[in-house]
């Protein structure tokens, strides 16, 4: 079959850059060949971690808080990882491989992949090259660009265990973004058989937590205009966003105020207003919960999609 037939335009563009101790700056690969050995841990057991950026005409956004929650990932897992240098050096590496080839899409998403490599044979004695890592820069198809900021319908699903897990149980890897997303995917999987959109997970406990790849963000507006947002903390063993931090920084400058802290369910079924946040969607309004409906504020959407373009 031609290559053409078996990948999208988008994907068929796609570009890696692998980073070892002998390429620290990385050095281009084509994705569509075979890279990975089968006995890799990232193949074997899901045993890596990654982040995802988005790259609006040529910038990268937020690429340091990206390589700050990498790091913390590195750590929660013991997985060594290259020195920020290194990622830079490789994503510029990418994008001037696009550039030079077919031009710079005006967005692309790249994925940085740290995996713990193959069990007992580390690439390199130096810790943080004895894995396996790599870039891969892919243009965000037209359809993405479009869906932001559209409605979105959400089901609440349990996500099996209580807001206290994170500090009681460390091995499991609450609060790290490892490679190990089986169990959001089907959770993505059950909501769209069932008419939804997206996900939000509850814990046992009436905790609410997070989207599968996203995080969730609560809004009132109170009686004198002010917007107030307010978002579940990471505490409860979710990911950071650094979109959410990143709304949550220019909200307050433009005189908004933000919180984060416990949410019960009870309290998100009463909120005013609620989204989604994502470093590639960037912001969803949520207008339907279950069978509850919301009712979505497009000037304070678009306000928080304005907000994501000023800074990082
Ligand atoms: C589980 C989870 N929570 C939250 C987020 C949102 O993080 P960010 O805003 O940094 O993209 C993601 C992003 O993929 C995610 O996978």
């Amino acid at each position: 079959m031609h290559m053409a037939e078996r990948f999208d335009e988008d994907s068929l563009r796609a570009v890696g850059v692998r980073i070892d101790a002998e390429h620290p700056e990385g050095i281009i690969f084509d994705p569509h060949q075979p890279q990975l050995r089968v006995t890799d841990l990232a193949a074997v057991r899901g045993d890596g971690i990654f982040e995802t950026m988005l790259v609006k005409e040529g910038h990268v956004r937020k690429f340091s808080a990206h390589l700050e929650r990498l790091q913390r990932s590195s750590k929660i897992t013991g997985i060594g990882i290259p020195p920020a240098e290194s990622w830079r050096a490789a994503v510029a590496r990418g994008l001037d491989e696009f550039r030079t080839r077919s031009g710079l899409p005006e967005e692309l998403s790249v994925r940085l992949t740290a995996s713990r490599g193959v069990d007992g044979e580390p690439a390199s004695e130096d810790v943080n090259f004895s894995g396996t890592y790599w870039a891969l820069l892919t243009p965000v198809p037209q359809s993405v660009q479009a869906s932001r900021g559209n409605p979105i319908s959400v089901a609440l699903l349990d996500r099996g265990y209580d807001a206290t897990a994170a500090e009681r149980a460390p091995w499991l890897l609450l609060g790290a973004k490892t490679l190990s997303y089986a169990v959001n995917m089907a959770a993505l999987r059950w909501a769209s058989e069932h008419g939804h959109d997206d996900v939000i997970f509850t814990s046992s406990d009436g905790q609410v937590l997070e989207g599968p790849i996203s995080t969730v963000l609560i809004g009132s507006r109170g009686e004198d205009g002010r917007v107030h947002l307010h978002t579940p903390s990471p505490e409860v063993g979710i990911l950071p966003g650094t979109t959410q931090a990143t709304i949550y920084r220019a909200a307050e400058a433009a005189g908004w105020t933000t919180s984060s802290g416990p949410v019960t369910v009870e309290e998100l079924r009463g909120a005013q207003f609620l989204w989604l946040t994502g470093s590639v969607k960037l912001v969803s309004p949520i207008t339907r919960v279950d069978e509850q409906e919301f009712t979505a504020d497009p000037e304070i959407t678009d306000q928080l999609l304005q907000f994501l373009t000023q800074e990082g």
